[in-house]
């Protein structure tokens, strides 16, 4: 899931010149270059920002949420100029356009695919989540990297690129004994990997992550949406020297950094403080440490073991806030090299050690928005959600106008809406990242847990990824006000 970092994260910045333009080349050029376009655009705006002297947040902070510009693919240059009804329809061509163009192109599957029964045997798409939110993956292999802990290799059928940004993460739809399930897995491979990989620890009492250790195999069928996420190394034009403290499963983000950085960023070093059980839970602990080996002026490890079997190569003990103290110490991690802009720390773990790290560095003068997080929240067993009986009218108020839209049962509102061409903001889909934010009022109901705190729900804020209509209700994003 996505990173409670990010739960504030509605404001979005207006489209300006640079926007536009990149969003018209991207609308033209091949998907693969779209990644390419879309960091150019965000180094280009940080530049000019910075030359107009405004300093907009980089980085998301529970104190300090980031402001990011808005998604390439929300960017509808005449929508911003024609009238509200010719807005609205304008944004509906361009989308019938935008989908025949990207077959044309064999960027996307086919809105018609013969089912495979037979593939299908493992892991099935819900029923109810529209096509073109999703995109279905093959597992080309599975790796088995520690007794709990898999890695699947994958590929989009349609033959398109699965474009991601190292420290993004894949939502995978699985339905197991007829319930429909949703997971954020992070991406684990590197840009410059020929294959893209997620890494799955088995969890106790976890449905998900059990039934694809436990049942996954090459040639199974996955169905997923994203990458998405914003766990991502900002870009930066000098040297610098990025902390990554990962526990247990928290590597996999973390990983791709690691792999992505070495191979692609040569004026970045990177220390990654490794918290784990043991060394046989250690996922990655091989690569990690060969990494370390044949780049030595650039990456080192320290790992801190619960119960090591050897004694003197590892620091023992647990991740907490006394025992990352110590190591910032005496492996000098905040001391910047010349030349080095302040370290940025990136954590991803359990909760109680992220927490741990945040006072261990600001402790020691780390700003927070120097510290990023990737948070991942579990949603709960869909099974005891309340449903509607029959399907209820909600009315949407966005930007392109006024909509009413029926919301099926076993829909949240989010999928209605985009099953039916209204297009509202989000991310993840599983209530962890706060992206889909809107105001809804009426008999509306969330699952639970979420990322949404208590004072946004006081406020009148609901999820409309996980927001689901018991009777009729109306939901309005910020922009119409
Ligand atoms: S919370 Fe992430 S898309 Fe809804």
């Amino acid at each position: 899931m996505a990173a409670a970092a990010a739960r504030d994260r509605v404001k979005r910045r207006a489209p300006g010149a640079l926007d536009l333009a990149a969003s018209a080349l991207v609308s033209v050029l091949p998907r693969r270059l779209e990644p390419a376009i879309s960091q150019a655009r965000l180094d280009a705006r940080m530049l000019v920002d910075g030359l107009r002297g405004e300093r907009v947040p980089a980085f998301s902070t529970h104190a300090s949420p980031a402001i990011p510009p808005t998604p390439l693919g929300d960017i509808h240059p005449l929508e911003l100029v024609l009238p509200r009804p010719l807005a609205e329809r304008y944004v509906s061509m361009r989308r019938d356009v935008s989908m025949v163009l990207r077959e044309l192109r064999g960027d996307r599957a086919p809105h018609l695919i013969r089912r495979d029964r037979a593939r299908e045997r493992s892991v099935v798409a819900a029923t109810t989540i529209p096509t073109v939110l999703t995109r279905t993956l093959e597992v080309v292999r599975v790796v088995e990297e520690t007794a709990d802990a898999r890695t699947f290799v994958l590929r989009d059928v349609s033959g398109a690129a699965l474009d991601f940004t190292p420290g993004q993460f894949l939502t995978l739809h699985v339905a197991i004994d007829g319930v429909s399930y949703r997971r954020a897995y992070s991406i684990s491979s590197s840009t410059s990997d020929r294959a893209v990989c997620i890494t799955v620890k088995r969890i106790a009492g976890g449905r998900v992550s059990s039934h694809l250790v436990e049942h996954v195999r090459a040639g199974d069928r996955l169905t997923a949406h994203g990458p998405s996420g914003s766990f991502v190394v900002p870009s930066s034009v000098g040297a610098r020297h990025l902390v990554l403290v990962a526990g247990g499963s928290g590597i996999t983000p973390i990983a791709s950094i690691v792999r992505d950085v070495l191979a692609n960023d040569p004026r970045s070093r990177l220390t990654l403080v490794y918290g784990n059980r043991s060394e046989a839970d250690t996922i990655f602990g091989d690569e990690l440490d060969a990494l370390a080996r044949t780049h030595a002026e650039r990456f080192s490890i320290v790992h801190v073991v619960e119960h090591p079997a050897r004694d003197g190569r590892h620091v023992r003990g647990i991740p907490d806030r006394e025992t990352i103290g110590r190591v910032i110490e005496e492996h000098a991690l905040l001391v910047a090299r010349e030349g080095e802009e302040p370290a940025l720390v990136m954590t991803c773990g359990p909760g109680p050690m992220m927490t741990a790290v945040r006072h261990a560095f600001t402790a020691r003068g780390v700003p927070d928005a120097r510290i990023l997080e990737e948070r991942f929240l579990s949603p709960g067993d869909p099974r005891g959600r309340a449903r509607a009986t029959a399907p209820q009218l909600v009315t949407l108020r966005t930007r392109a106008g006024v909509r009413d839209v029926e919301v099926d049962p076993d829909q949240t509102v989010l999928e209605a809406a985009l099953a039916r061409g209204v297009t509202l903001p989000f991310s993840c889909q599983m209530g962890g990242c706060g992206a889909c934010r809107v105001r809804g009022s009426g008999e509306l109901v969330m699952d639970e847990p979420n990322c949404l705190s208590e004072a946004e729900r006081r406020e009148g804020y609901v999820l409309s990824c996980v927001c689901r209509a018991l009777g009729p209700a109306t939901i309005e994003t910020g922009d119409t006000r």
